[in-house]
């Protein structure tokens, strides 16, 4: 038996055998465009529509075992981070490489604290959006529009500028996504207050009133930040990908944000715990529970929250919001749509359907509840969703800019259009 990291591929077509190197456990599909079938031949390509078995980069900012369900930042278990740092920690984490010390800590939170202030022109601009328009098309436009603010953010290969556009978008997100919930109640906007955390503040500009000053229940400020760790990062997934693809263009930050933005706001996605409330609603009662699982084995409905594209074992994430979700309703109240979450779940995880697929909760079944027990509409989950993944999404980009393989995505296609045919003159169609 050889011991060489390489692949004999034999191409039957012309009897010829190539040696293709194997390194991190993958080939280059490069590597396979030697292979022709003739002079003319392009040469082989690997097709592979919604890239499940291609690895689009190297990173080392998250990694996931999705049989054995884990999820490390940087090394670091999910679940230590949620028990043991704050989010604006694991920010630093995933930006920086490195758990801060207690100094970096404090000069990190100064950046961020004094960026949170949006330019008074962006409340007129937010101003204009429809009474009853989703917060997430709201927070997708405004953050697009802060790039017209920033127009230094261009130059995204001085690393001293990026910093300052990262300190930036972490900033203003929770001041965007506040000021678009306050116009759907058509409250005025509440600004930062720079005494608060991160949270805090966030807690802050959505929920204050008339007090001087807002006071945050420690016990909801510390779910919510664990809920942004539990958030913040999860490798190549569909807007990560999205904020790489689009900036690898070169755009600024801000419009690329945007667009990873727009990627999580889909059903399948970022608003998947948007989907799971109004589908626990619209169940409204265990009853109706074997109807609906009926309904999702026969094709008719998805089970929402359910499923996941690495995992095939519990979302680790899911599990510290399950545990979570009790807490919250100790301080809340408990959530009417709880125990029909609780018996969906135990029925497809002994469900042969769901067994045989692999089908587990992830990290949108539970976390909806718990943003409805903290006051929040539906139509906030996946901004709440898109403030901490903000910050992956910053940590992906960075990652990229400084990657010397990367160059502008760009994926080849499998023509199966018309062969070159000639235009007929309008009358002859
Ligand atoms: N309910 C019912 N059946 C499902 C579900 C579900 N939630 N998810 C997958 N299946 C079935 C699917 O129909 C297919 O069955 P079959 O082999 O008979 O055709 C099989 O399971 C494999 O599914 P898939 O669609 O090939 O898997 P995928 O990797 O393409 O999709 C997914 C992953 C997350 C899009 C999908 O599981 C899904 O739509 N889940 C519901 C939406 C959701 O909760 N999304 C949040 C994902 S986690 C957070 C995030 O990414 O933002």
């Amino acid at each position: 038996m050889g011991t060489r990291e390489s692949l004999t591929v034999v191409d039957n077509r012309t009897g010829k055998s190539y040696e293709i190197p194997i390194a991190d456990g993958a080939i280059r599909a490069m590597d396979l465009r030697q292979i022709k079938s003739g002079a003319e031949d392009f040469g082989l390509l690997a097709y592979d529509p919604a890239f499940t078995n291609t690895a689009s980069t190297r990173s080392t900012i998250t990694f996931i075992d999705g049989d054995k369900g884990l999820l490390w930042y940087r090394g670091y278990p999910i679940e230590q981070l949620a028990e043991k740092t704050s989010f604006l920690e694991v920010a630093y984490l995933l930006l920086r490489g490195e758990l801060p010390t207690a100094r970096a800590l404090e000069e990190f939170t100064w950046e961020i604290t004094h960026h949170t202030w949006v330019h008074e022109n962006v409340k007129k601009f937010m101003d204009g959006f429809h009474h009853d328009a989703h917060p997430m098309g709201m927070l997708i436009s405004t953050v697009a529009a802060l790039s017209t603010f920033y127009p230094d953010a261009k130059a995204a290969q001085d690393a001293g500028q990026r910093d300052l556009q990262i300190y930036r978008l972490v900033a203003k997100m929770p001041t965007i996504a506040a000021f678009a919930y306050r116009h759907i109640l058509g409250q005025a906007y509440a600004y930062p207050d720079n005494d608060l955390s991160y949270v805090g503040n966030f807690l802050n500009m959505l929920f204050k009133t008339t007090e001087l000053k807002y006071k945050p229940e420690p016990a909801i400020e510390r779910a919510l930040d664990v809920l942004f760790i539990l958030h913040a990062d999860h490798e190549q997934n569909c807007s990560a990908n999205a904020m790489r693809s689009v900036g690898s263009s070169g755009v600024d930050p801000y419009s690329a944000v945007a667009a990873a933005a727009a990627a999580l706001y889909g059903p399948l996605h970022g608003g998947a715990n948007e989907a799971v409330l109004r589908m626990l609603r619209s169940i409204a009662t265990p009853s109706r529970i074997p109807e609906f699982i009926r309904q999702v084995k026969g094709g008719e409905a998805k089970l929402m929250g359910f499923g996941h594209r690495v995992y095939k074992n519990y979302d680790p994430r899911a599990k510290i919001i399950k545990k979570m979700a009790d807490e919250v309703f100790a301080v809340t109240r408990p959530s009417p749509l709880g125990g029909i979450a609780r018996e969906l779940e135990k029925i497809a995880l002994e469900d042969e359907y769901f067994v045989s697929r692999k089908l587990y909760p992830n990290v949108d079944f539970y976390s909806g509840l718990i943003y409805e027990a903290l006051g929040f509409p539906v139509e906030m989950f996946p901004v709440l969703f898109a403030i901490p993944r903000t910050v992956g999404w910053l940590a992906q980009w960075q990652e990229m800019v400084g990657d010397p393989e990367q160059k502008i995505a760009r994926p080849r296609q499998l023509y199966t259009g018309y062969a070159r045919r000639d235009v007929v003159p309008m009358d002859r169609r």
